[in-house]
């Protein structure tokens, strides 16, 4: 195994020990609702202050609906993630996690899509000028 990968596959070994249905609830939440959403409600703040919008009242209603509609779904991810995490400092250190996992989530996916094993694609990923992983021993 490379090993820059090595703390990484560490740390994703200990969550699999940890892994449950509420981690896994716990990380979508974060990933969706709190690192998300969230932060989308400034841009759509700053959409709707534009010029473009201004000229465009249609476009401009739209995008405040859209507003809304993610202020409501963040406000519902908040809530649920202080039921599953009630401890703020232990939210913090959720969220730190579930951030270090959006690239392996993502690569899950990718893995799946293009029939690779996810290995592979997370030594491709990992860094641009990685050399190809090594064979593993048969
Ligand atoms: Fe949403």
């Amino acid at each position: 195994m490379i090993t820059h990968l090595a703390p990484l596959t560490s740390r994703l070994v200990t969550l699999a020990r940890l892994s449950s249905l509420a981690l896994l609830g716990e990380v979508r939440v974060i990933l969706m609702h709190i690192d998300s959403e969230t932060p989308s409600l400034a841009t759509f703040a700053q959409e709707l202050r534009s010029d473009f919008c201004k000229e465009r009242p249609a476009v401009a209603a739209e995008i405040e609906l859209a507003g809304h509609d993610e202020a409501s779904h963040a406000r519902f991810g908040k809530t649920w993630f202080e039921h599953l995490v009630p401890e703020k400092a232990n939210r913090k250190v959720a969220v730190e996690r579930a951030l270090l996992l959006r690239g392996v989530l993502m690569l899950t996916a990718f893995s799946h899509y293009h029939d690779t094993p996810l290995l592979e694609m997370m030594t491709r990923f990992s860094a641009p000028d990685a050399p190809p992983a090594a064979a593993e021993p048969s």
